[in-house]
């Protein structure tokens, strides 16, 4: 059996639907991809869902979601959370992470 730790395999998953680009999804992932971290691949997506609050990120498999992300939050996400394996609790979807 392959073991995966939280530190490795990750997905960066960036809507790139409709109501997500219409506030911004295609400069957040511009974003992401202007920040590589080894072994997490940034992945474009159709819509996840949460079409009123995006654009619309999730980190697997972390079950993290975030929303209203802007391409100014990339950095943060990307230091704090895809290298320092904190989630960046501001940007928090409140519907998958209610106590934030
Ligand atoms: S358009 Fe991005 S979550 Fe629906």
């Amino acid at each position: 059996m392959l073991g995966l730790t939280v530190e490795s395999d990750r997905r960066v998953f960036v809507c790139q639907y409709t109501n997500c680009l219409h506030n911004g999804s295609a400069e957040v992932l511009e974003a992401f991809q202007a920040h590589p971290v080894p072994d997490v691949a940034v992945v474009a997506t159709s819509c996840l869902g949460q079409c009123s609050t995006g654009p619309t990120v999730i980190v697997s498999p972390d079950e993290t979601w975030y929303c209203r992300v802007k391409p100014t939050d990339v950095p943060t996400i990307v230091e704090q959370h895809l290298i320092g394996n904190k989630p960046v609790t501001a940007l928090l979807h409140p519907r998958f992470h209610p106590k934030y």
